[in-house]
């Protein structure tokens, strides 16, 4: 009796598990939006000539009955700007001769302006150099000797996204440097995607996105480190129309299948101080930076960011202040690459890390299929096993004394109990 409970029990939890497993396997967000790239909207170059290095690409993610704008611009700092509208047919406007001269707000808009739901832009400002003689790998506890002067992303020359535009796979590569001799050989690049439907990325740390977010995978290739114990860190600045991007949630992650030994996810979120509201949008990322272009297991170095503070000034982009121009909410961090330990910047000369950038709540990693048929063999087996012993327990009761005191030929009816 017991162990038909037992047995029954088992069975459904096990047809749960499974059903579990199927429901988070087949659950994948299928939100589709059409993506389509455009370079310089409204540019005529017959009568605007862009200095060079001056790029705008402007994504359109169309939805149901909403629209994704998102514009990555290289004048000044590199600067990615997020607009959702609640209009199919939302434009993005851009007075050129007053965009280029970089002081006038309103000379870049997204029209109805009325349909503007929300919009953020994140900035990256610069990018800091600091001689870890001690090997602390924490700059914010290092005495200001230890930095060297920081690279300002402003006064980068940066390359020509006409070139590095890919339509059909919503990517564009925007590469820039400094005129410094440590750039000589050296390359800050920002690998933007954008995308369509969930998925995730191919190289590590597979960040899973979906069709309300886009990407940017930061790389710093071949420069000349100023000491041989070098270490950067890169400060990034958000810029919102409401909310500005205010705290950084850490979530740990149990499944590290697609970012090996990584457990967390931090993500910058714009949301009210009141935190039952619904987070409005986001940069999310995993607390890793890969040393080499193709990383394997050991090239994976930690990396931590400080408490995002209020900024007094708006970032150096002329996107953002063209877009958001007079006074808005600036909030600024430093993302540290490395901890003690860990090898210097001189040991590879490269540096990648990657940021999702969305509408709403950031993707959650759920469960991966391999790790939902590792849990479901390793529930399943045993409960097989004590399933089994169930049964064989089951049996035995059910075979009284007879088989002591009768031979096993004397009944022949005994194998049906099974
Ligand atoms: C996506 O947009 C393109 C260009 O505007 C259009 O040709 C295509 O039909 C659209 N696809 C869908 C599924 O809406
Ligand atoms: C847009 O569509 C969603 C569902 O697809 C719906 O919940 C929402 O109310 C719609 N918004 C507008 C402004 O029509
Ligand atoms: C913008 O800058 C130009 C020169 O760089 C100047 O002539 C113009 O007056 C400025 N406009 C505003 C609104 O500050
Ligand atoms: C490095 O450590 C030494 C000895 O503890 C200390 O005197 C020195 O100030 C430290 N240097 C830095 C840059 O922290
Ligand atoms: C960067 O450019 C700004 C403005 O163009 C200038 O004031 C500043 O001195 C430059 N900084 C460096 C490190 O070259
Ligand atoms: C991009 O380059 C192609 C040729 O390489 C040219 O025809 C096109 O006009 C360029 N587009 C822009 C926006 O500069
Ligand atoms: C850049 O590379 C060239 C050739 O490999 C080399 O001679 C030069 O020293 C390098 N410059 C720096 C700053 O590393
Ligand atoms: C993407 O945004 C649209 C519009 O706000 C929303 O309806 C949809 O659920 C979102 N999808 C995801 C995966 O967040
Ligand atoms: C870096 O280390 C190498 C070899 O250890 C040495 O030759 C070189 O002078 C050092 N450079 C600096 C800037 O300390
Ligand atoms: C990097 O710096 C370390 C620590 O100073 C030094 O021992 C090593 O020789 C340097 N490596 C290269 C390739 O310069
Ligand atoms: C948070 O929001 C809820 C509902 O929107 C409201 O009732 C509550 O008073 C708010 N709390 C704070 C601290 O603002
Ligand atoms: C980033 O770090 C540098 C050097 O410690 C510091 O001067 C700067 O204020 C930091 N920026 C932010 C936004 O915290």
């Amino acid at each position: 009796m017991a162990a038909e409970i037992l047995y029954t029990i088992h069975v459904l939890f096990l047809l749960s598990t499974v059903r579990l497993a199927a429901e988070i396997i087949a659950n994948g967000d299928n939100y589709r939006r059409n993506v389509s790239l455009e370079l310089n909207p409204g540019l005529n170059s017959l009568l605007t000539l862009l200095p060079p290095g001056v790029g705008l690409l402007h994504v359109r993610a169309l939805g149901k009955n909403n629209t994704l704008h998102y514009l990555l611009c290289s004048q000044g700092a590199p600067a990615l700007l997020l607009v959702h509208t609640s209009s199919i047919s939302s434009k993005v406007e851009v007075d050129w001769p007053a965009f280029l001269m970089q002081n006038t707000t309103g000379s870049l808009k997204v029209t109805p302006e009325s349909s503007v739901l929300y919009s953020n832009a994140l900035v990256f400002t610069r990018l800091w150099e600091y001689d870890d003689v001690n090997d602390t790998a924490d700059p914010e506890h290092l005495p200001p000797s230890s930095f060297f002067q920081p690279y300002e992303l402003q006064n980068f020359t940066w390359g020509d996204l006409n070139k590095t535009l890919e339509p059909t796979g919503h990517t564009a590569l925007l590469c820039g440097r400094d005129a410094s001799e440590s750039f000589s050989n050296g390359s800050l690049c920002l690998k933007f995607s954008a995308f369509d439907v969930e998925g995730r990325d191919q190289g590590w740390p597979s960040l899973l996105h979906n069709a309300n977010s886009s990407q940017l995978r930061v790389g710093l290739d071949g420069v000349a480190p100023r000491s041989n114990r070098s270490r950067f860190s890169l400060e990034l600045q958000a810029v919102g129309d409401t909310q500005p991007m205010s705290r950084v949630d850490m979530l740990r992650s149990i499944d590290d299948e697609y970012t090996p030994s990584i457990f967390k996810v931090s993500q910058w979120v714009s949301s009210p101080v009141n935190s039952t509201s619904p987070v409005l949008g986001y940069a999310q990322w995993k607390p890793v930076a890969y040393r080499r272009p193709s990383p394997v297991f050991e090239d994976a170095t930690p990396c931590r960011h400080s408490t995002p503070v209020p900024v007094a000034q708006l970032p150096p982009s002329g996107l953002v202040r063209s877009y958001f121009g007079g006074e808005h909410q600036t909030t600024g961090l430093n993302m540290t690459f490395s901890i003690t330990g860990d090898p210097f910047y001189n040991t590879t000369n490269y540096l990648s890390w990657t940021v999702l950038v969305g509408l709403g709540s950031p993707p959650v990693d759920l469960f991966s299929p391999l790790v939902l048929v590792i849990m479901v063999l390793g529930l399943g087996t045993p409960m097989l096993i004590i399933l089994l012993g169930g049964v064989c327990v089951c049996v035995r009761k059910n075979r009284p004394q007879t088989q002591v005191y009768e031979p096993i030929q004397a009944k022949p009816g005994y194998v049906s109990h099974l």
